[in-house]
């Protein structure tokens, strides 16, 4: 099989290649057809005087998405899309298609998305599900390079760790109720006792009330957590896995930021040092900016883009106020009233991408703490073992797979960053 991204090693050949019509043009004697084969686009020209007449007349009548296989000369055309294009001398229909419903005009969201089955080969959201593929590399790879032991949580679980509101529940056989994961970080807490570094990397639930761009039901989210790491540590971890997320994905998915029409300059800039600022100082530029914020709140998405919007790259305030966030996280020894917690804010008004915090190493402390949370106690057993086996500081954090690539893709809403979206009002296609 050859494919379209594989053309420049076949110029001057006579190749056969097979996909869908992407769109299609004719004038008189030439038909320009588009073939899209999930690797690239190519313009092939069936010349009337190169093919049969039922060639020719095939080539007239063929649908939008109709699947076949065409065979001709391959040439550089610097003008055509993808820069090369095929003189066809033959052609053969191997699936129909006719009305496809998703046409070169505009469409309704809604639409869209109750046909996301058959939106997914257009070519804005194969740019975006391209970048996607990359990332998901990017951040194995990250990990794996640096001695970090992949360490998968389970998705059945017994009980909150982000709080009970934003539970999914199901029967569980004699056991009464289970939950779908809000987080594998208690999990990867005891690997990182087992393997020092380790992360974890999957679908993760979220019953989330919230009806916004930047809320999924379920999502990927991936999670590293560190033996020895205090807060510093961490936040210098996840500003390395950050620009390392991006520079790959400008070195590798050129072509598809460029479908997207995304401006690479804001991606360029995201280069370490990232600012750290304290929620103190949050707050502070807040109050500058005429935000009407209350010290001790957690910020909201305008919040949180009046903050970003003062970088140019992604921004780690740490230290927020312990009331708004998980139980786990520890105090600040500075002022026990601030946890040591640390969430990136991307740029351009992308809002959090990443959450984390030092987590709480002490057994008594952490006992009060799921009392103070009114957090079943003998669900934490194992997790109090933790700490009563050999505790040690450790640190880790999480990021939300699609947030980050509709960040990187510069798009609106994060439905378009995963393949079949899961939100609260709908769960189709
Ligand atoms: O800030 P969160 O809730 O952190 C945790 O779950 C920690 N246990 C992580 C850790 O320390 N191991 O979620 C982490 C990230 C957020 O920053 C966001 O990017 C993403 O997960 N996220 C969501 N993405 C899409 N839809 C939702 N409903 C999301 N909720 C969180
Ligand atoms: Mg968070």
């Amino acid at each position: 099989m050859i494919y379209i991204k594989d053309l420049k090693n076949h110029v001057g050949e006579t190749v056969t290649l097979k996909g869908w019509l992407f769109n299609k043009r004719s004038s008189g004697k030439v038909k320009f057809l588009i073939l899209r084969d999930g690797t690239g686009y190519l313009q092939c020209v069936v010349f009337k005087g190169n093919v049969t007449p039922e060639v020719f007349e095939l080539a007239d009548h063929m649908g939008q998405e109709t699947s076949f296989e065409i065979t001709g000369k391959i040439k550089e055309e610097p003008r055509a899309i993808g820069g090369y294009e095929m003189d066809a001398v033959d052609l053969k229909v191997i699936g129909k298609s006719e009305n496809y419903p998703i046409t070169p005009k505009e469409h309704g969201v809604e639409f869209l998305i109750d046909h996301r089955h058959l939106w997914v080969r257009s070519r804005k959201q194969y740019a975006v599900l391209k970048i996607r593929h990359r990332v998901v590399k990017a951040i194995r790879d990250f990990f794996d390079e640096r001695d970090f032991t992949l360490f998968d949580g389970p998705i059945i679980t017994p009980n909150a760790s982000e709080g009970t509101s934003t539970l999914f529940e199901t029967p569980y056989f004699d056991l009464g109720k289970a939950y779908l994961t809000q987080s594998s970080q208690l999990y990867a807490e005891a690997g990182a006792m087992a393997f020092g570094k380790v992360y974890t990397f999957g679908p993760t639930f979220r019953a989330e009330k919230s009806k916004t761009r930047r809320h999924l039901t379920e999502f990927w989210m991936v999670e590293p957590e560190m033996a020895f790491y205090d807060l510093d540590d961490d936040m210098d971890l996840a500003e390395e896995f950050l620009e390392y997320i991006v520079e790959t994905v400008l070195e590798d998915r050129k072509e598809e930021l460029k479908i997207l029409e995304r401006d690479t300059t804001k991606l360029e800039s995201v280069v370490r040092p990232f600012p750290r600022i304290s929620y103190d100082d949050a707050v502070k530029i807040l109050h500058e900016n005429g935000r009407d914020f209350k010290w001790g709140d957690d910020f909201g998405a305008p919040d949180e883009a009046t903050i970003s919007n003062q970088f140019d790259r992604p921004v780690m305030v740490h230290r927020y106020p312990a009331e708004v966030k998980a139980f786990y996280m520890k105090r600040d020894p500075e002022n026990p009233k601030l946890a040591l917690a640390v969430d990136v804010l991307a740029p351009e008004g992308y809002g959090e991408i990443i959450g984390g915090s030092q987590r709480e190493d002490d057994y008594d402390t952490l006992v009060d703490r799921i009392k103070e949370h009114d957090l079943p106690m003998d669900f934490f057993q194992w997790y109090l073992d933790l700490r009563r086996y050999g505790s040690v500081p450790h640190s880790g954090f999480g990021l939300g797979l699609e947030r980050t690539v509709a960040w990187i893709c510069g798009i609106e809403h994060l439905r378009e960053a995963i393949p079949f979206p899961r939100l609260i009002y709908r769960n189709t296609p």
